[in-house]
């Protein structure tokens, strides 16, 4: 795999593509929650930027699909590993943890995650660095239009 290819995440810096920014000028309230009209599709972005808590155990970010959570994003600071999973009908599936490098996310420190679909799966970056590809479970991605983040961080900004 080149380089170029770990790279994906540079094209939001440059080309801004993101129809919903939601700013504010203190703190999101969390938990935070956002419909993302039409869901997702290949080559639709969100980013998420926020602080994490000084004592903080764990937060989460979560793509949902009605009474499903197609992706959750899990970093958890006691165990020092980011789980992602999906979760159906209340139960969830088989959680991936492996990390190509060390945790991303820090206790006091701001960050930015980026999550790009694909047709077969999400790519995550957090801080410019891909971290994982999230292959879909779930797989009607219109369907996949909630985007829910809550646990022990503050949230900065948000664009959908
Ligand atoms: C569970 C936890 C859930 C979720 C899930 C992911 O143990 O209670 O909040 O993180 O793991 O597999």
């Amino acid at each position: 795999m080149g380089r170029g290819d770990w790279e994906w995440y540079r094209s939001f810096e440059t080309s801004k593509p993101f129809p919903n920014t939601l700013f504010s000028p203190s703190q999101q309230t969390i938990p935070f929650f956002t419909s993302i009209p039409n869901g997702f599709y290949p080559s639709k972005s969100i980013n998420i930027s926020g602080v994490v808590l000084p004592d903080a155990k764990r937060f989460h970010i979560n793509l949902r699909c009605g009474g499903d959570i197609a992706f959750h994003l899990n970093p958890r600071f006691n165990e020092k590993v980011v789980v992602r999973n999906t979760q159906i009908n209340n139960s969830w599936g088989p959680e991936e943890r492996s990390l190509p490098g060390r945790m991303p996310f820090n206790r006091g420190q701001s960050f930015s995650v980026w999550i790009l679909c694909e047709g077969h799966c999400f790519k995550v970056a957090v801080d410019g660095q891909h971290i994982c590809e999230y292959y879909h479970r779930l797989k009607n991605l219109p369907d996949i239009n909630t985007l829910e983040v809550a646990g022990d961080i503050q949230l900065t900004h948000v664009q959908t």
